[in-house]
Order: structure tokens, then sequence, then C-alpha cells
């Protein structure tokens, strides 16, 4: 891979092993088929939900382990529903100018932004996710019951060991598991692209992926290099197993580079508090408490790196799916900037009116931005059903990738 100097090493791994069946064998349903018949009779994920921890997992224990008859293994996946929530309170440029020198021209030209919502009061991150979910799940027309699994795509958690199995209780999903899945701004598709496999490869039958994140709490309010960027935001969409020539997932690309991570982070930092004495007055140890520095970014070089690097995973998604971008009908990246949208547009020879974009109002919303902007694509009746979108995701890790997608 070309590269600058810096962001992404020459050997920039490829998330696709080996050990995965090109998207077309699984399209084919021929791999499915060997591989459910030896994964369905494993499940056994469901559970009975009482009222709390105890009923759960200590006093149900026998309904907990009765394994659940496994349902119609799906050759492929679609997306059914989405949904979306944003916090009440809006920020504006001009709001921003009154905390740190910048101005709504400067902010708006260089990025595209020009509101964010940020969570203020009793709002929580994992309260938006539940909003956003339950409007995936309306649009689906799916009961809580129905859903298999939540995958929860969040790097900002309401509790460090995260949140989706909340999620999962707040929306009443007693039949499903939860999980937490982290890679920044990739993390809605890393999320989307890991329910397809359970689907495909394990029987499942509706998967709700969050992405939800709340950079506001690991902003630096006098940075105006990077407060002006970030806002707070849920999207949802539903999952659901069916037949392989409805299959909504046509191709994919991932990649990772640890090497960028000196350019977009919010490393751990250590506070050294009192020592713990034994007995005989020597340090026993030195325990630390830890909690995350705000966002630190080398705008410059992100910048440089989602130009040149996007392009080429959507590139290689579509060569997977068999499609141009000529058939593309939308383009959904992740919203971090409008240059950076125009300029991937550009290099892919897509015309303005075939993008979407919702930075104006929301700015980054991190793993929420891609399924924020398809919600109002979708409910604004810009995307229609059988419309194809190549969406990609970029940011901190770093991590990049990209998935074509039919919608329903
Ligand atoms: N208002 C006014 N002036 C500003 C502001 C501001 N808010 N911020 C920076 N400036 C000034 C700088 O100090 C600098 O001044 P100088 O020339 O006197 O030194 C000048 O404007 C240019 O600054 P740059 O940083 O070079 O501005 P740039 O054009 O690169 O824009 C920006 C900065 C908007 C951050 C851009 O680099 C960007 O969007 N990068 C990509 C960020 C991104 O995509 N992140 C995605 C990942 S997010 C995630 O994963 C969590």
């Amino acid at each position: 891979m070309s590269n600058a100097p810096g962001l992404v090493s020459p050997s920039a791994p490829c998330f696709r092993g080996g050990d995965l069946a090109p998207s077309g064998v699984f399209r084919s349903g021929l791999f499915l088929a060997a591989r459910n018949a030896r994964r369905a009779p494993l499940r056994c994920c469901a559970t009975t939900v009482g009222g709390g921890v105890e009923d759960h997992v200590l006093g149900a224990a026998a309904a907990s382990s009765k394994p659940r008859l496994p349902r119609v293994v799906g050759m492929g996946s679609k997306l059914v529903g989405c949904g979306s929530a944003v916090p009440k309170l809006t920020i504006s440029n001009d709001d921003l100018a009154q905390i740190v020198e910048t101005s709504d021209e400067w902010i708006s030209v260089r990025t595209g932004i020009r509101n964010r919502c940020v969570l203020t009061g009793n709002e929580t991150l994992s309260g938006l996710a539940v909003e956003a979910a339950k409007g995936a799940l309306q649009m689906a027309q799916v009961e809580p019951d129905d859903v298999d699994l939540v995958i929860m795509c969040t790097s900002t958690p309401d509790d460090l060991f995260g949140c989706g199995a909340r999620v999962q209780r707040d929306l009443g999903c007693k039949n499903a598991w939860a999980f937490d899945a982290t890679a920044a701004c990739s993390g809605f598709v890393v999320g989307l692209v890991t329910a397809t496999r359970f689907i495909k490869g394990g029987g499942f039958q509706n998967v709700l992926v969050i992405g939800a994140d709340a950079l506001s709490r690991y902003v630096d309010w006098t940075d105006r290099g990077t407060c002006i960027l970030f806002g707070d935001a849920a999207g949802a969409v539903l999952v659901q197993a069916c037949g392989g020539e409805e299959d909504g997932l046509l191709g994919f690309d991932f990649h990772s580079d640890g090497h960028g991570q000196k350019h977009l982070n919010a490393i751990v930092k250590d506070e050294e508090t009192e020592l713990i004495s034994n007995n005989n007055g020597a340090p026993l140890f030195p325990p630390k408490r830890s909690s995350f520095s705000c966002i630190q970014m080398n705008g410059k070089e992100v910048f440089r790196f989602a130009v040149r690097c996007v392009p080429q995973s959507i590139e290689a998604a579509l060569l997977e799916a068999g499609l141009t971008s000529s058939s593309i009908d939308w383009l959904l990246l992740h919203q971090a900037n409008q240059r950076i949208i125009d300029a991937v547009a550009t290099r892919l020879q897509m015309p303005s009116n075939k993008v979407i974009s919702n930075l104006a109002n929301y700015g980054n919303t991190s793993a929420a931005s891609i399924p924020l902007a398809l919600d109002g694509a979708v409910r604004s009746g810009k995307v229609q059903a059988g419309n194809t979108i190549a969406a990609a995701g970029f940011g901190a890790g770093i991590t990049w990738g990209s998935a074509i997608l039919r919608w329903k």
C-alpha cells in the first residue's frame, strides 16, 4: 500500500484471513450448509430473564442452560430496519466561538460542521442506544424477544466493562446475548459484518447492531483543533437472516494499523496514589488509578490517511462484490469532515447527489455516524428498498473498512 510517512505502515494487514470463505462461497450457500450443520445444534444462547441478576444467572440456571431450538438457518443477511437518537442539547459553531478562538466560518468551511449534540443532565449513552435500537426494531417489525444478539459498537461505554448487556436488558431482548465491540469510527461497519457472520455461520435470525458514542466526554474543550469536530449520538440497524438471493452484504474489506495510533488517540493515563504499606511500613505495591486522556489528534495526518486509504478500501469491497462505483446508489462514509467525503467521492467518481452527509447537523459522532446518517436518509425517502450503498468507516486505532450493502 502506498504510504505517506507515519500513518499507515506498508504492511498494513487485511482483516480478511484465510479462514473466511470468499463471500461468493457464502452467497452460494454450499459452505454455509456444511458449517451450519455443525454450528446450529451447538447454539444455547437463550436465557430467561426474570427480575434481575439473581433470577437470571443464579436462580434460573436450569432455564438459562436449556438450549434454544435452532431457528431457520439463513443463507444471507439483510438490513431490515434502522433507528437513531441524539441528545437534546445542540451546540452551534457560534456557541463554540464563545469558548475557544474560532468562528462559524472557519469551522463550516474547513469541516462542513455547523452543529453537534452532546449528552447533558441524566442522558446516557445506553439510553441513546436503546432509543435508536427501538426505532430499528419498530421499522423491522421485530419484537425484542426475537432478537438473538445485540452488538454494541462503541469506544465510550457508560461502563468500562461495556454496556451492551445493559442495553439488551433495557430493550427487553431476553432471548439475546450482547457484547461490546470497539473499533472507533470504524466500529459500526465492523459490527455490521460481524452480525452477518453470526447469521451466516451461526444460525442467528435477528441481530441488532448499534453504533453509539459520546466522544464529548473525552474532548478537551479548550483545544480548538478537536472540540469543534465531535458530537454524541446512537444509530442502529436490525440485520436479519434471509435467503441467499436476498443477501444484503455484497462485499467488505477491513484494515488496521497500530503505527497510526500516535496520530489519533485518547490514551489511558495513570495517576500515582498513596503507597499502600505493609506492617513494616515498606511499600506493598504501588497502586495506580487510571483514567483516559482527552482526544489527541494530528488532523492533517488523519485527513491524508482517510483520503488515501478509504477509496482503496471501497474499491476492494466493490471488487469482491463484483461491482463498480457506477453501480452504487449511495456513498455513505463515516462523517468526519465534508472535505474528506468530497475527496473520496471525487476519487470514486461519484456525483455529489449520490453522497449522504449529515455532518452539518451532528458533526463526527464516531461509531454512530454511519447508522445515524443511514437512518436520516431512509426516513427522508432518499434511500429506497433495493438501493446499493458503499459504506466506509475510518478512525482511531487506526482502523478502516468498507462494506457494500443492499438496503432491504
Ligand atoms: N478555528 C480557527 N482556527 C483553527 C481552528 C479552529 N477551530 N483549528 C485550527 N485552527 C488554525 C490552526 O491553529 C492553524 O493556524 P496556523 O496556520 O496559524 O498555525 C490553521 O488553523 C490551520 O490548522 P490545521 O490543523 O492545519 O487545519 P486543517 O485544515 O488541517 O483542519 C481539521 C483541521 C479540521 C481538524 C482537519 O485536519 C480534519 O478534519 N482532519 C481529519 C480529522 C478526522 O477525520 N478525524 C476522524 C477520525 S475521528 C475518530 O476516529 C475518533
